[in-house]
């Protein structure tokens, strides 16, 4: 496969000239420019899908020095020689017996996140930790409380809120087009073809809540993002596919203390993956797709009310679409993926005492709630 170093290189100088104008005109802060000139050094641990797929990528983009971790010789030579990494290490204590790093971004599967933070800010690190950030709200805490006595920050992948989908959606709510929301629809598909889900001695399928464990935090903190706190109505599972999943279908309500609704559906027996959610308005419903951006209005008085307002929804959806795959592709080109967007917020928030750019639930502090409502929804699972 080609590496992301050689495809970048292909790409040539257009693709600089754009990226160029495009982090100059977004005012994207890089981390060669993030005040005193200093290189961050960023330690990844944990050479697996995620971390090869958007960490390392999202890293190179902005320049920083990187050094791999993994437990698995293959996973880290295999990785170095991918993205032209020599600096690797076997541990993180490993690492720092030889060198030092100032963030160390952990993208283990969740029940290493704890003690692997740990070892990071005890050792001066700032830490990004990939979803879940821990297994339990006791996990959460310890890792807060040596983030605090150490004067460090702590930052949770919750990448999906950087998706331009919900940046979007989120803006619109804010204008008060949409009127009160009611409530949210959120439907998040996963393809059944993905090998993982089906391997009972995968990671996944060992987690409280087996494979939906580890995404459930996705829907929470979305749903969160738009409602605010949320308390849990019921949780539901069903089995549809033939596989040796104990459920591979999940249907979780919640609400707030206003009685706004967060209805959400979760499966594994997708034909193809997908993630949508729709707002419901007191004036107009609105809906985010991962790609698209789309509204739907609400039927008003009037007897050609219902007939302009479907001409008026067709063309803002049209509209709304072709903004959203330009948008997309200039984003793609330009290599500013949901992970580089949040390592640079978190980049920016370090050395600050409020927490900066990064969303609130996007810090430690703000995912304690996400991990918490995440292990109340898998109790309630039958296994
Ligand atoms: N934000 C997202 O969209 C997204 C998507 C997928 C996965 N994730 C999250 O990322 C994390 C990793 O998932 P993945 O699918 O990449 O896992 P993976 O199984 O593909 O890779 C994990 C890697 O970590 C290594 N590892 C395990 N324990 C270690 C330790 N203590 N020290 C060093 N290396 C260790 C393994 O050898 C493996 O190479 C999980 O928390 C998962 O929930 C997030």
């Amino acid at each position: 496969m080609e590496s992301a170093e050689n495809a970048s290189k292909k790409r040539g100088l257009g693709q600089a000239i754009i990226s160029g104008v495009l982090e100059a005109k977004l005012l994207v802060p890089t981390a060669h420019s993030s005040g005193n000139g200093k290189k961050f050094r960023v330690a990844v641990v944990g050479c697996g899908l995620i971390a090869r797929r958007s960490h390392i990528p999202a890293w190179k983009r902005m320049g920083v020095a990187i050094t791999l971790v993994d437990l698995s010789q293959t996973a880290l030579d295999s990785t170095g020689q991918r993205f032209e990494v020599d600096s690797r290490f076997r541990s993180l204590s490993d690492l720092f017996e030889h060198t030092s790093v100032d963030i160390v971004d952990i993208a283990t599967p969740p029940d290493s996140h704890c003690d692997l933070a740990i070892a990071a800010l005890e050792r001066g690190c700032h830490v990004i930790i990939e979803k879940p950030m821990c297994l339990t709200v006791e996990e959460v805490d310890r890792v807060l409380s040596v983030a605090r006595s150490r004067d460090l920050k702590v930052g949770v992948c919750h990448d999906c809120l950087y998706l331009p989908a919900i940046q979007h959606a989120s803006e619109y709510l804010e204008s008060g087009k949409a009127g009160r929301l009611n409530g949210l629809i959120l439907r998040y598909l996963e393809w059944n073809s993905n090998p993982r889900l089906d391997d009972g001695g995968f990671w996944y399928r060992k987690l409280r809540g087996d494979i939906f464990y580890h995404i459930i935090p996705h829907v929470v903190y979305l749903s969160m993002k738009f409602l605010g706190d949320l308390e849990i109505v019921s949780v539901d599972t069903s089995k549809i596919s033939d596989t040796t999943l104990p459920f591979d279908q999940l249907n979780i309500l919640m609400k707030t203390k206003t009685q706004q609704y967060a209805n959400i559906v979760m499966s594994s027996n997708s034909p193809g993956g997908w993630m949508e959610i729709e707002f419901i308005g007191e004036r107009r419903n609105v809906r985010a797709g991962l790609a698209f951006y789309t509204f739907r209005g609400g039927i008003r008085e009037g007897a050609l009310r219902p007939a302009l307002d479907t001409i008026s929804e067709n063309l803002s959806m049209f509209s709304s679409i072709t903004f959203s795959l330009l948008k997309g592709m200039i984003r793609w080109r330009s290599g500013k993926t949901t992970h580089f967007l949040l390592f640079n917020d978190f980049i920016a928030s370090i050395g600050r005492r409020d927490p900066g750019k990064l969303p609130f639930l996007c810090s430690g502090e703000g995912s304690r709630r996400v991990v918490a409502l995440t292990n109340e929804i898998a109790e309630r699972l039958q296994t």
